[in-house]
């Protein structure tokens, strides 16, 4: 590979999916990964298999869809039994990666391994070389690299490649490292360590200062050659650095950096509100790239700029991060075959009978809604294509309002429950309170309800109205989200999605899960 390759490696599925509020079922895992690939990002962590049941599976089977080009990668502690079960699930891929970590610093090695830096870099020894003896694509990260002593980090990177890694990664794990020091810190470890020259250096930085976009180019610009990202910036606590965003620089300022990726940056905004739709978060207004205003001129004085010559105001094209503005608009009259090319513009390949099932959920909203813009296309499609057979399903629902005094806000629903047909009616303290109290009756289940959030997908008083709810019981916590232009719909869709991944987490022993152990 050539020196000025950057290699992208993607966890919005490891480090991203763990976060709070981020999880994922498994058809969700499956079509996150499939536009992963198409965005071109050199490697994939599908998750962590040893640390449920659930992971093992979604990694499995990513594994199974995954193209020949990619790389899977799996997470491993240092630990025999997690190779093999990291293994397990990656085996079958035309490039499978272990990623094995152990911490280096003094804080981590004391207090949270317990171990002295012998028995570290025993361990390090001992895994690496037993994960060489399964692949040779071994990538190991000295986890909170960014506070750990100089001198030591070059000990255990040199044992780590002597064992057996290809790929060296320097995590600032808890995000506290400042760029310029962050980046004397890679190029110390890369001009220190013995046997440097057989590695990929690599970066993977967290955002508690803000920083980790910054931190990620600064040891760009020094060496580093592979870049841990998630779309987004998600991750754990105030997340990962944000691909789209690391991409951008690299391409945006090739000048600067010098470096070539593989990622169809066409498919950025694809990408990452195809990731807002799976996980129920908005993409906010101002966020770099992918944000709605983020190429809006408001200011007359830049709109007179841009008219006179876009290059004023603009350093990059909305269409070269895939914010087509395509002219073709869909509609009541609009024919299967303009339905398709409007799909594959959004990035949407669909089958011929999952375009007959959108064609027909666009007439039913075209009744209801006058104009039907991408976003409540791109909602629909999630909606209709990509949410799982459901083991509880909405069959109608009828709801009275009130104010105060007389008959409360009154729900009347009726469900389809393990395929059986159930119907109650019962009260709320509003119409919203009322519909999640039927709801919960008609299935005997009493979680409790941990987050409510709605958000209008576009303007108008038609518009789709997208509700997330989150719901925990018995030690599960799941996320559902619902869309529809009546928000009462909406929000009963959401919760009754919620109420299926509880299910499905349920089945598999998959809870919100915490790798940091
Ligand atoms: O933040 C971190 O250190 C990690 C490692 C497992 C790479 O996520
Ligand atoms: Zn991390």
């Amino acid at each position: 590979m050539s020196d000025n390759r950057l290699i992208i490696f993607d966890t919005t599925l490891r480090d991203g999916e763990q976060s709070p509020g981020c999880t994922m079922n498994l058809q969700e895992k499956l079509r996150m990964a499939h536009q992963l690939e198409l965005l071109g990002v050199d490697v994939l962590e599908a998750g962590f298999p040893a640390s449920s049941q659930g992971d093992f599976e979604a990694v499995q089977a990513i594994t199974r869809q995954a193209g020949p080009d990619i790389q899977i990668c799996g997470l491993a502690r240092c630990m025999r039994k997690d190779i093999d079960r990291c293994w397990e699930a990656i085996r079958e891929a035309a490039h499978p990666r272990i990623h094995t970590f152990l911490s280096t610093s003094d804080l981590h090695m004391t207090y949270k391994l317990r171990k002295t830096p012998d028995e570290v870099i025993a361990m390090i020894k001992d895994c690496v070389s037993y994960a060489a003896s399964l692949t040779s694509n071994v990538e190991f990260s000295c986890e909170d690299a960014s506070r750990s002593d100089k001198d030591f980090l070059c000990k255990a990177c040199a044992t780590a490649i002597a064992a057996g890694a290809t790929t060296i990664n320097l995590p600032d794990t808890v995000g506290y490292a400042e760029p310029g020091e962050y980046a004397e810190l890679i190029d110390y470890v890369i001009r220190n360590t013995e046997g440097s020259e057989k590695a990929v250096f690599s970066v993977h930085c967290h955002d508690d200062l803000g920083l980790g976009v910054a931190n990620s180019l600064a040891a760009l610009k020094v060496g580093a050659r592979q870049v841990e990202v998630a779309l987004s910036g998600i991750g754990e606590r105030a997340g990962n650095a944000a691909l789209e965003e690391v991409v951008m620089n690299a391409v945006v300022r090739k000048d600067y950096f010098g470096l070539e990726c593989n990622i169809d940056t066409a498919q950025l905004y694809p990408s990452c509100r195809l990731l807002s739709m799976i996980i129920g978060k908005p993409i906010p207004n101002n966020k770099a790239i992918v944000g709605a205003n983020a190429f809006a001129h408001e200011s007359g004085i830049h709109q007179d700029g841009m008219i006179k010559n876009r290059q004023t105001y603009e350093i990059m094209t909305p269409a070269s991060v895939g914010r087509t503005e395509t002219s073709l608009v869909i509609g009541k009259h609009s024919g299967r075959n303009a339905v398709r090319v409007k799909f594959e513009a959004l990035g949407y390949k669909l089958s011929d009978e999952q375009l007959q099932v959108v064609f027909e959920a666009i007439k039913d909203l075209a009744d209801v809604k006058k104009t039907i813009y991408d976003e409540d296309l791109m909602a629909m499609v999630q909606e209709k294509i990509y949410r799982k057979p459901d083991v509880y399903r909405l069959n109608h629902l009828s709801v009275q309002s009130s104010d105060t005094g007389g008959i409360p806000p009154t729900a009347a629903i009726l469900m389809d429950v393990h395929g059986e047909e159930k119907s109650m009616a019962g009260f709320g303290a509003g119409p919203v309170d009322a519909v999640f109290n039927v709801i919960c009756q008609i299935v005997g289940r009493e979680p409790h309800l941990e987050n409510y959030s709605i958000n209008a997908i576009t303007g108008g008083s038609d518009a789709l109205g997208e509700v997330t709810v989150r719901i925990s019981e018995k030690g599960f916590t799941a996320v559902g989200r619902g869309a529809h232009p009546d928000v009462i719909v909406a929000s009963a869709k959401a919760y009754v999605n919620a109420l299926n991944h509880l299910e499905e987490m349920e089945a598999t022993g998959q809870r919100v899960h915490c790798q940091h152990d």
